[in-house]
This record gives C-alpha cells, sequence and structure tokens, in this order.
C-alpha cells in the first residue's frame, strides 16, 4: 500500500473544493438536512471510499469513510488534544499541530491525542447515509 505523506491542506466549506495533503484528495460531498440529520447519496462512495462534509454548524469538517459491508463512520476532523482541524493522509488523520495520528474511523494511534475524534451516529438507507448532527 502506498503512504501519501501530509504536505498541505486546504479546504472551504460548503463548496466543491478540495482537502489537498499529499498524493490524495478527498473531496467535499453536496447534502441535505432532515431535522438534525444530514443525508447524503451513497452514490458519492461508488467509487470513493472518503468524502467530507463542510456543515456550517460544526468548528470542522465531517469526515465520512466507507467501510466493509455497505457500513459508513463518520468523524469530526477536529483533535481532541487542543483542537486544530485534522486532515486526511492516505487512510490515517493527521494533526498538523502536533503530530496526533487517528485511523480513518477517528481511532487515536499516535498521541499526543489521547481521545478518540468525535464520532457521529449513522445510519444508512438502500439510498442514503444519514449522519445525526443533534448536540453538535
Ligand atoms: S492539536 Fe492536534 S496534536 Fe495537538
Amino acid at each position: 500500500m502506498k503512504k501519501c505523506g501530509f504536505i498541505s491542506a486546504g479546504l472551504v466549506y460548503g463548496g466543491s473544493s478540495l482537502m489537498l495533503v499529499g498524493c490524495a484528495s478527498v473531496s467535499y460531498l453536496p447534502y441535505s438536512e432532515e431535522n438534525n440529520l444530514l443525508v447524503i447519496k451513497k452514490s458519492n462512495f461508488v467509487k470513493e471510499k472518503y468524502g467530507l462534509i463542510g456543515y456550517k454548524n460544526l468548528p470542522a469538517p465531517i469526515y465520512i469513510t466507507k467501510l466493509e459491508n455497505n457500513k459508513y463512520s463518520a468523524v469530526l476532523l477536529k483533535c481532541t488534544h487542543k483542537g486544530c482541524e485534522v486532515a486526511p493522509a492516505g487512510d490515517l488523520l493527521i494533526c498538523p499541530c502536533h503530530g496526533s495520528e487517528y485511523s480513518n474511523t477517528g481511532e487515536v494511534l499516535q498521541s499526543p491525542a489521547d481521545k478518540d475524534l468525535y464520532s457521529f451516529s449513522i445510519k444508512t438507507d438502500s439510498e442514503n447515509i444519514y449522519v445525526n448532527v443533534e448536540n453538535n
């Protein structure tokens, strides 16, 4: 597996911009809102394993990962150490401030962070992913 380095990150909320990190890029995805749920089409994940949601009420993007068996995870890209925005780097999420590393599902792998990234509850149906942003 090729491991991409963390070189730079750039992002814009709410548009179709990309987060560019090393040799990887992750797209911001369109979504709609239903009550406290963000609704994302599963068709966004036919070719891609990862996607970003720039939701206005959150301090950082949501990072969605397509897992095996038609499951998904959604984590807030806000470092649990001192709150910097974490960036995708291949299959890892890396904090540019002090080097904490997380798995793509938000599990802390490298200190100084000692807590996992905030994980949103998710439901799915045949067409959509529903990310619950209540209490955020
Ligand atoms: S804020 Fe992320 S490692 Fe310190």
